[in-house]
């Protein structure tokens, strides 16, 4: 088992060295959460180490992705000139409607992921992958059924490449539920829940490791933060909840 490391500070501690490459996790929260800054510190460690990246982005277009990840002071420029990084914009309804034009002509549910917008062949030599999120593609589809049969094939063609991924979700502050669907928490193999929550009259930030498949993690909350250099985690403090 490969090791990698999450690129965020402080966060490799909790999961005993680092997340398996090869593996998808999921990264969860509420919008506010860092999610997005989450998986750009991701793919920006893995890009300074000559690793090859994609973003996909459900919600924001390129150039709204770009200027997001030089806000941080990520310099991706030169890596999408070397074709090291890939950013891509693909609107959920153009994959929701594509899947379910699919299963209407077969009349039965059967997704051919190859057809569909977002597709990795073994080829691409991707090293890591953020999909930022799923939330988004799962209010485009009517069918629900139909959606959590994509988000299958997805995993499957995500892990059939090799490469370590990240699958940004949102959640809607229940407890035990990483995604909307419910799905997603059961296919990958790790689940990152990053929390905002409400204490007297202001937020406090924590970040959870509420699974990680085959290695032994942290059980223990513990505080992070975001500052103009993204996030950073602070894994032998506490949430001070007493302030
Ligand atoms: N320079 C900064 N310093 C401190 N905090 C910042 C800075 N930039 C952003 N933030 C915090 O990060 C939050 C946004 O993080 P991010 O975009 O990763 O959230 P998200 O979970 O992806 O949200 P959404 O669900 O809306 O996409 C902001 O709401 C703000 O609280
Ligand atoms: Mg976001």
């Amino acid at each position: 088992m490969t090791l990698v490391s999450s690129g965020i500070p402080g966060l490799d501690e909790l999961v005993y060295g680092g997340i398996e490459r090869g593996s998808i996790v999921l990264v969860s929260g509420s919008c506010g959460a860092g999610k997005t800054i989450f998986g750009m510190q991701f793919i920006y460690e893995a890009l300074n180490r000559g690793e090859k990246c994609a973003f996909i982005s459900l919600e924001e277009p390129v150039e709204r992705v770009r200027k997001y990840f030089s806000k941080f002071g990520y310099e991706i420029n030169k890596f999408e000139k070397e074709k090291k990084l890939l950013i891509l914009h693909i609107e959920p309804n153009e994959i929701a409607s594509k899947i379910e034009f699919q299963t209407k002509k077969k009349k039965m549910l059967a997704v051919n992921i190859r057809q569909t917008p977002i597709f990795f062949s073994k080829e691409d030599k991707i090293d890591r992958i953020v999909i930022d999120s799923v939330s988004a593609l799962e209010s485009a589809f009517t069918e629900k059924k139909t959606y959590r049969l994509y988000i299958h094939e997805l995993f499957k063609n995500l892990r059939s490449t090799g490469a370590t991924c990240l699958v940004l979700t949102e959640t809607y502050g229940k407890e035990d539920r990483y995604s909307r669907s419910g799905v997603e928490e059961f296919l990958a193999d790790g689940v990152i829940v990053l929390y905002h929550f409400k204490h007297g009259n202001q937020r406090l930030r924590a970040i959870e490791i509420v699974k990680m498949r085959g290695s032994k993690h942290s059980n223990k909350i513990v505080p992070f933060n975001i500052t103009e250099n993204g996030i950073k985690v602070y894994p032998t403090e506490e949430v001070y909840t007493n302030l």
